[in-house]
């Protein structure tokens, strides 16, 4: 819970907090770390951060760049490559961001739509080469797993995707990286394969570090551009990096919190399969969407925010009638599904008195 004891499972957020060692890290910065450059750029590397990740990815530490979050990454490829007139394809049923990231630039988004499958959402592939063909965008927008439908692009079909679009720069956001149950990592085949794609990634959700603003973009071999464009001659902040290393030492505390989650997202998908009137749908996130009884909506919210519950309600037309909720700790997940039982109960009397 937050100091204004509201649960927040509307935002996202990793709510099992950074590793231990991170506090550990902030408690032991001195003054003088604060007061001084870092000034790794004179060592011929961006910083011990690029470094580090670079070694742990197996990619060369000049396709590695960092950033304030992936946020701030995908506003600077984007502002980086796209012109007034340019074309951006973005998934529609998505975070709204990249709808209005064009805007910025005097560029032009196109929408390609998500299907809804049996259990999941899907992407599809045909659709999304032929409106690539008809469209000729300048950029393409990807994400995997997506927010906040939560279904990844499996290897096979992105691979395909990224081949048919090597006339254009293709952006791959994968800040929910990690929640999923597959542990391989296909970053660093695609950096050495794909010229013309930059893969997002971020400290904020699996790290759980939203608040100190750090991600990386691994950058293909043809966007010297962008690399130019995002580098800090300066350096970066060295608390966040600081966080961001502590946080990649300590793989087994994030291991263990991916396990707990895998668990109640299972527990989630039994509760709403079992709710009649309500639709969840598999996810490979931190999140779930749930499609809910229609005209519930509102009941359902005002009910919520008695018990002091906030979760992600939709105002896109797409995503009426359908929640998002952020997947918490085992005890926040426990109150949400008491609360959303409670909510049911009430509302079939009323129907039945
Ligand atoms: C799909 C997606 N990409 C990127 C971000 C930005 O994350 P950050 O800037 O914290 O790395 C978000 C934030 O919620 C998101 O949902």
């Amino acid at each position: 819970m937050t100091p204004d004891s509201i649960l927040y499972l509307n935002r996202n957020e990793n709510l099992y907090g950074p590793a231990p060692r991170c506090f550990e890290v902030l408690r032991s910065i001195t003054l003088n770390e604060l007061s001084v450059y870092s000034r790794d750029f004179a060592r011929g590397v961006k910083s011990s951060l690029s470094e580090r990740l670079a070694s742990d990815l197996k990619i060369p530490e000049a396709q590695l760049l960092l950033g304030e979050g992936s946020e701030d990454l995908l506003k600077q490829a984007v502002h980086c490559y796209l012109g007034p007139g340019d074309k951006i394809l973005c998934p529609a049923q998505s975070w709204w961001y990249y709808r209005a990231l064009a805007s910025e630039v005097g560029g032009e988004t196109v929408t390609y739509s998500l299907k809804v499958g049996k259990e999941s959402y899907l992407f599809d592939v045909d659709e999304m080469i032929a409106l690539y063909q008809k469209t000729s965008p300048r950029i393409v927008l990807i994400a995997s797993p997506n927010n906040p439908t939560g279904n990844s692009f499996p290897d096979d079909q992105l691979r395909r995707l990224v081949d048919s679009f090597r006339e254009s720069i293709v952006i791959l956001d994968e800040a929910y990286w990690g929640f999923g149950d597959s542990t391989a990592d296909r970053i660093s085949a695609f950096a050495e394969e794909y010229r013309n794609l930059i893969v997002l990634r971020t400290f904020s959700k699996y790290y759980a570090l939203a608040g100190a603003r750090i991600g990386f973009a691994v950058a293909g071999k043809s966007l010297g551009r962008l690399t130019k464009f995002a580098a800090r001659y300066l350096g970066y902040n060295r608390i966040s990096e600081a966080l961001a290393l502590a946080a990649l030492d300590s793989a087994e505390y994030y291991k263990s919190v991916r396990k707990e989650m895998v668990k109640d997202r299972e527990q989630y998908y039994s509760f709403f399969d079992n709710l009649s009137g309500f639709k969840i749908f598999r996810s490979d996130a931190n999140f779930v969407l749930v499609r809910i009884p229609s005209d519930k909506a509102q009941l359902l919210r005002d009910f919520l925010v008695d018990r002091k519950i906030q979760l992600k309600f939709f105002s896109e037309p797409e995503f009426q009638n359908h929640i998002r909720i952020t997947i918490g700790t085992r005890d926040q997940n426990r109150l949400l599904l008491q609360a959303i039982s409670d909510f049911s109960s009430s509302s079939s009397k009323e129907l039945h008195p």
